[in-house]
């Protein structure tokens, strides 16, 4: 099937992210936030995106303005009705995503594909808030951060998730120029599950005074040559985001390496939840 209309729920670091990718490659894209405002601030930090790569020469001026105009915020529901594709990226909370998929099922065509970009949840969970009827489109599509950068996109797929389906998300996967992995739908997936014992063994070896956070995450670039080290990604993907994922996998697993650290969890109590708020593992603007 043709993917022409999408429907982003969310219009946070990922929502925005994932709106901009589809309307880059020519799609007619929904932003919905509750509030109006943020869907409007989402378009607005994709905007500023779109700047810098015309300000570097990658980007016509022209072009920017054919990609923003394929952009509308909303903060209605409704606004689903003619969507062929639904992407939700809302805050990771099993009630929120439910509750919210169990509204567009009821709006959304009956031919739409319902892709969430959950890190944790199981897809199977999900899925069963929609009609049986739906469960065939529901999947998982996870992007990755920055969205326009990073060219993974891991579908899972459910106990129900149809070839159909699977099909078509990685026919837009190619539109996006993005690869696809397959994860079955276990905890944390398959790029979570390798991530995140490596970040939280990174932050018990800061916990112990192994070393400074400097030199940890220099440990990892230049012995290993990643692009951030682990404490510092961590605060880019939020300290909150990875401990939510780090219960997911210990609830999962029972495995002491997912156990958060608990360095991480007095963080987040304290309200600091890395790049986001200005200070986790480091402080920001670096
Ligand atoms: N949004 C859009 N574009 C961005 C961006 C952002 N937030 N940040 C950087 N970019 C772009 C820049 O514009 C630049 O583009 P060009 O090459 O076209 O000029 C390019 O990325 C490189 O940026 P910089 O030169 O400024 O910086 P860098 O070389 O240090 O790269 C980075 C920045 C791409 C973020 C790099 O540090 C990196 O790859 N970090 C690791 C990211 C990662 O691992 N992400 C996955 C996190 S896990 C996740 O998302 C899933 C989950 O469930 C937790």
């Amino acid at each position: 099937m043709s993917i022409e209309r999408v429907f982003v729920a969310g219009a946070g670091l990922m929502g925005h992210g994932i709106a901009q990718v589809h309307a880059a490659v020519g799609k007619e894209v929904t932003v919905y936030e509750p509030d109006l405002a943020r869907a409007e601030a989402g378009i607005a930090r994709i905007a500023g995106n779109l700047e810098r790569a015309v300000a570097k020469g990658k980007l016509s001026a022209e072009e920017r303005e054919s990609i923003l105009a394929r952009l509308t915020g909303t903060a209605d529901l409704g606004q689903a009705a003619e969507a062929d594709l639904v992407v939700e990226a809302v805050f990771e909370d099993v009630d929120v995503k439910t509750r919210l998929w169990a509204a567009l099922d009821g709006i959304a065509p009956t031919g739409a594909i319902f892709a969430s970009n959950t890190s944790s949840i199981a897809i199977d969970r999900l899925a069963a808030s929609v009609s049986e009827a739906r469960q065939g489109r529901f999947v998982g599509m996870h992007f990755f951060s920055p969205v326009p950068v990073m060219p993974l996109i891991e579908l899972i797929r459910g106990a129900t998730t149809t070839d159909d389906t699977e099909a078509a998300i990685r026919g837009l996967a190619t539109e996006l120029g993005k690869q696809v992995i397959v994860s079955a739908d276990r905890p944390g997936f398959i790029v979570n599950r390798i991530l995140m014992p490596f970040l939280a063994e990174a932050m018990r070896a800061y916990e112990e005074g192994l070393g400074t956070a400097e030199d940890i995450d220099t440990g990892a670039k230049v012995g290993l040559n990643h692009p951030m080290g682990p404490l510092e990604l961590a605060d880019f993907i939020g300290l909150d985001v990875c401990l939510g994922i780090m219960r997911v996998l210990e609830e999962g697993f029972g495995q002491p390496q997912f156990a958060p650290p608990a360095v991480l969890v007095d963080l987040v109590e304290a309200g600091h939840l890395g790049q986001k708020t200005g200070k986790g593992f480091h402080t920001y603007p670096r």
